[in-house]
């Protein structure tokens, strides 16, 4: 299969199935049950909403009249988006409304009106009514950002009221059969997702501890729990990726002639049982939601 790794849009495609099946039901029940069906709009704010996955995976289990704000640094993600949803609702036979600057979506009595940014979460109180939202939600989005925008973005919520779920937040990578290098290997990527950047330095792999530690100092009421990938054997799609990116990210560190030679041993290995389907890769990762 061809995989064109320098497309986000069939990246974010390929991983939503992943996500689905990994996304925590117990988290997520304390999400659906916190917000009673009422009479008055929910009004959610996806960050980081990439092709508007979010919205797929929660209009229908949300009993509420919906409001959706898509927060997106990227203008193509953004036009993917509304691409992605009108698919959506052709599949699953919800009409479909397309306006300039925002789109509906309507399931008999259940309608939810979806608004697209295009900005960093930086600058959120210029693209959302922070005031008017109950919930803000993230899938796979906050290791890439540094603990300074986090914590402002936290200080915004807080002073507003507004409820947070992020789920599919990163923090290992581990595969099976175990190699010797494996534990070598991980360290690099997880190095190289802390690279200075022109923002700072990313969360990375330590993004579910810090944003616990910190949404604690805030004082909220948290539930956490694990999100799993399981690439099992044979989900050579996925694993493709996996190793792509580690083998990307892994070539920007300058790494010694000698360590480089290592990840290739490491990664001639890893690519000959993916292609014997010999390869377990699994990535954990957890779910949060926090509110007052
Ligand atoms: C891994 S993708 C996840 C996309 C989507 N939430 C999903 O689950 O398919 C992370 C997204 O965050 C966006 N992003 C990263 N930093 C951002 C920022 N500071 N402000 C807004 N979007 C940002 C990226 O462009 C990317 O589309």
């Amino acid at each position: 299969m061809h995989l064109d790794y320098n497309d986000p849009i069939a990246w974010l495609e390929h991983r939503y199935d992943c996500d689905v099946q990994a996304r925590n039901t117990s988290v997520e029940r304390k999400l659906l049950s916190f917000f009673k069906p009422h009479e008055s709009v929910l009004h959610i704010t996806d960050v980081g909403a990439g092709t508007g996955t979010n919205v797929c995976y929660y209009f229908t289990k949300l009993n509420h009249q919906q409001e959706w704000t898509l927060i997106e640094q990227h203008r193509s993600l953004m036009q993917a988006a509304r691409e992605r949803l009108r698919k959506f609702a052709a599949q699953q036979g919800y009409r479909w409304d397309e306006q300039p600057d925002e789109i509906q979506l309507v399931d008999g009595d259940k309608k939810a009106t979806i608004r697209f940014v295009t900005g960093n979460v930086d600058h959120i109180e210029d693209f959302t009514n922070l005031e008017q939202t109950d919930v803000l939600v993230a899938n796979a989005f906050f290791d890439l950002l540094s603990f300074d925008q986090f914590d402002t973005l936290i200080k915004k919520l807080a002073s507003h009221n507004v409820a947070f779920l992020s789920t599919l937040n990163y923090y290992e990578t581990s595969f099976y059969p175990f190699l010797e290098e494996d534990h070598q290997i991980v360290r690099w990527y997880h190095m190289h997702m802390k690279r200075p950047q022109p923002f700072g330095i990313s969360m990375g792999a330590d993004c579910c501890e810090e944003m616990l530690d910190l949404l604690m100092r805030h004082h909220l009421m948290i539930e956490q729990e694990s999100s799993q990938w399981h690439l099992k054997r044979g989900n050579t799609t996925m694993q493709h990726y996996i190793l792509h990116f580690i083998e990307n990210a892994l070539g920007e560190l300058n790494l010694t002639s000698a360590e480089q030679k290592l990840l290739n041993r490491w990664l001639n290995t890893r690519k000959e049982q993916l292609h014997n389907r010999t390869l377990e890769i699994i990535v954990d990762h957890n779910d949060i939601f926090a509110t007052e």
